[in-house]
């Protein structure tokens, strides 16, 4: 029983909570309509470039040729990893998980940084551009380290997703699988108050620094619920492996109340936005790449699931083939939540910018049901469990 008098509503998965005025994003979930700063997913995904929609994110309005020189600039400034903490990277085990190893390096690039509090706007988004930039070298540094590689420097002219690739492979990379990157890293880039957003909001609130704030978004996206459906969806689709085991697949996930990844979503109850252009893009990656056989795969899995559920509000998200595209780009499956986490910093950033302009720390409550007043116990006298 609760020791607290009056009436309390708990909102469990703060489902419908609003915890702050925004101009960044806008979902409708019931008209698969997706906007950034008032323009739509689609026309970003058809004409924009990561880097202008990131600028566009953090600023708030589309920059001028200008404008998103400058931003280029800075970003590719930043990129190269400073010597110390390319030697804690070397460091880790290679069997670590890039999403572990992404939060460490985020974190130690704080220590890479003379100031890193700061109450400054101009500062702040400095810092968000420095993070934005590391992050695609740690990955990839990460990933060539572990695999006895040493990493490559990046390139000067290139775009965010081709460097990205550029730094993975060594290899420039080919101007359609580049274009699909950062079609990807788009749609990736800012999704409202989701659970990484709101806990670098949590964060940001307490008025600590850039770094720290990246930090919560990393630990948070990594769960299997949020950036981690990905690598699951992906594992579902080739542990299936045929289209004609797909059908059975999904009937006994069903039944025996297990989750379909890539499915489902809190604010869309219907088709998510990003996953109708990433699914356009994963068919002409297949027959590009000769992988017929997993998109045919995913699409029965998805075909059966929507069947099954029909009737209900849970319809394929983005994760549903991003995961798909990312294996067919030649990404190893672990470095896929780390990418949801490149793309998004450009969110979590703007979002902390954003709110750091009028903040007030975030402090919600619990509703105690335990006891109070209980007598001190003498070690010698306790049960080793809750006291009755
Ligand atoms: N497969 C089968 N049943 C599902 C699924 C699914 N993927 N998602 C929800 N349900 C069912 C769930 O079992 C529950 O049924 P019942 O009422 O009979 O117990 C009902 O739908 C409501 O589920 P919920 O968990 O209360 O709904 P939610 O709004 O909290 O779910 C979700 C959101 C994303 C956690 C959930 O849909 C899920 O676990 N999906 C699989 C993981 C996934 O694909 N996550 C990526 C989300 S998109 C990327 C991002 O934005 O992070």
């Amino acid at each position: 029983m609760s020791l607290i008098k009056e009436p309390v509503v708990i909102h469990k998965g703060l489902d419908n909570v609003y915890v702050k005025e925004s101009r960044i994003c806008f979902i409708d979930g019931e008209a698969s309509k997706l906007f950034y700063r008032g323009y739509s997913i689609e026309e970003l995904a058809a004409h924009s470039t990561f880097e202008e929609t990131a600028f566009l994110l953090i600023y708030g309005w589309l920059p001028t040729a200008v404008q998103l020189k400058q931003f280029i600039s800075k970003l590719s400034a930043n990129r190269p990893l400073e010597d110390g903490l390319l030697r804690l990277i070397r460091e880790f085990p290679d069997r670590s998980d890039p999403m572990d190893v992404l939060r460490t390096a985020v974190s130690a690039l704080g220590l890479y940084d003379s100031q890193p509090m700061t109450d400054e706007n101009q500062l702040r988004i400095d810092k968000a551009i420095r993070i934005l930039a590391k992050i695609p070298s740690i990955i990839t540094a990460f990933d060539r380290v572990r695999n006895h590689k040493d990493p490559v420097t990046p390139k000067e002219q290139m775009t965010h997703a081709a460097e990205f690739l550029y730094m993975l492979t060594g290899n420039e990379p080919d101007p359609y699988d580049a274009h699909v990157m950062d079609v990807a890293l788009i749609l990736h880039a800012e999704h409202e108050m989701n659970a990484s957003t709101f806990a670098c909001t949590v964060t940001a609130s307490t008025l600590a620094d850039m770094y720290s704030v990246t930090t919560s978004g990393i630990g948070t996206l990594r769960g299997p619920l949020h950036g981690g459906a990905n690598e699951a969806a992906l594992r579902t689709v080739l542990d299936v492996g045929d289209p004609s085991k797909a059908e059975s697949y999904v009937v006994d996930a069903l039944a025996h109340k297990k989750r379909i990844m890539g499915f489902g979503h809190r604010v869309y109850k219907t088709w998510d936005p990003r996953y109708l252009i990433l699914k356009g893009f994963a068919g002409e990656l297949a027959a590009r790449k000769g992988q017929s056989a997993l998109f045919d795969t995913a699409v029965a899995i998805e075909t059966s699931a929507r069947k099954h559920l029909e009737g209900t509000p849970i319809f394929p998200n983005v994760d549903s083939y991003s995961g798909i595209v990312f294996h067919m780009l030649g990404i190893q499956t672990d470095l896929f939540t780390p990418i949801f986490a490149m793309s998004r910093t450009a969110g979590w950033t703007a979002h902390t910018i954003e709110y750091l302009e009028n903040n007030r720390l975030i402090r919600p409550k619990a509703l105690y049901m335990g006891k109070v007043g209980l007598p001190y116990i003498p070690i010698e006298s306790r049960t080793g469990k809750v006291e009755e």
